[in-house]
């Protein structure tokens, strides 16, 4: 599955500490610490109809990857706010609108890695762009042999900008002809994808790995409570890649693709023997939940 380029965001205008810039004029200081030492923290999120969808959730997590990394001078919530809504009016932007908002730790004032060379507070960048969910009806995977952080070296909680292990991951998925890659703990459970959530249903329970090795999604939280809700049994477990291989249904979660269907996982097709599907079941939920939830902003 490859993106493509849409004609609809080759002038779009991309807001950068304050301005809102041309595409191409949208540019950052080589002394930025992206630049230099990919230091910076994101988030997807994504517009239905001029509402962002669990704008405080997304906003909650920047801040917190933000200080888990000790950035300094980061902007006050409100700015952020005001920034994605500049951004969504600057664009007359409203529907299947996908946002990458970022913020990095700033400019240096000379090339290094300490941080106490960052005086200039944070850079924050917001990227809206016209794009419906990107992921088809389903999706296949391949166990990648890149492990997925552990909090032993950067924890996958804070969600920041090294995302090297994913696209590594990505990368074999792409040479083995699979959709994305699955990556896997430690001990060989299965963590996440390289940049969705994973679950898997059996026999009418939802089960998603323990966010220890991955990102918790916010989508993935949307699932477990909207399931909790819905009296669908769900669990947090360790599950391992066969256990995933026999599931009745295998699905993804992430707020570019929403909840997407696994048809196979390492070649092995992932065959419904319980009849009903949960899957639908909860995509019709969360689909509910867009058309009425979020933040209106535009
Ligand atoms: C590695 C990774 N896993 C999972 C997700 C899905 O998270 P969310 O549901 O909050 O979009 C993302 C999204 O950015 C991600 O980068």
């Amino acid at each position: 599955m490859l993106q493509g380029f849409n004609p609809a965001n080759q002038d779009i205008k991309v807001y950068i500490d304050g301005k809102l810039l041309p595409r191409g004029e949208a540019k950052v200081s080589v002394f930025d610490s992206s630049v230099q030492g990919g230091e910076a923290v994101w988030e997807g999120l994504r517009v239905y109809d001029g509402r962002v969808f669990s704008l405080d959730a997304h906003l909650d997590r920047l801040f917190d990857s933000a200080h888990a990394m000790w950035f300094q001078g980061i902007p006050e919530r409100d700015t952020v706010v005001d920034a994605i809504k500049q951004t969504l009016e600057a664009n007359d932007m409203r529907d299947d609108v996908h946002i990458r908002l970022t913020l990095t730790r700033g400019e240096k004032i000379t090339s290094g890695m300490d941080p106490r060379l960052n005086q200039k507070g944070c850079t924050l960048i917001v990227l809206a762009e016209h794009k419906p969910p990107v992921y088809p009806e389903s999706i296949t995977l391949a166990t990648s042999s890149v492990r997925r952080n552990s909090p032993m070296s950067v924890d996958s909680k804070i969600h920041h900008n090294n995302l090297i292990n994913n696209i590594m991951a990505k990368i074999e998925a792409n040479q083995s002809g699979a959709d994305a890659g699955l990556m896997l703990d430690k001990d060989g459970f299965v963590s996440e994808a390289n940049g969705v959530n994973v679950f898997c249903i059996r026999r009418g329970k939802v089960r998603t790995p323990w966010a220890d090795y991955c990102l918790p999604g916010i989508t993935r939280a949307t699932v477990l409570q909207l399931c909790r809700d819905n009296g669908i049994p769900c669990e947090e477990a360790r599950i391992s890649p066969s256990e995933f291989y026999v599931a009745d249904e295998v699905f993804t979660t992430g707020t570019m693709g929403e909840l997407t269907r696994v048809r196979a996982i390492d070649g092995r097709e992932i065959v419904n023997k319980h009849g009903e599907s949960v899957l639908e079941k909860v995509q019709n939920l969360f689909r509910e939940l867009t058309r009425v939830g979020g933040t209106r902003l535009v």
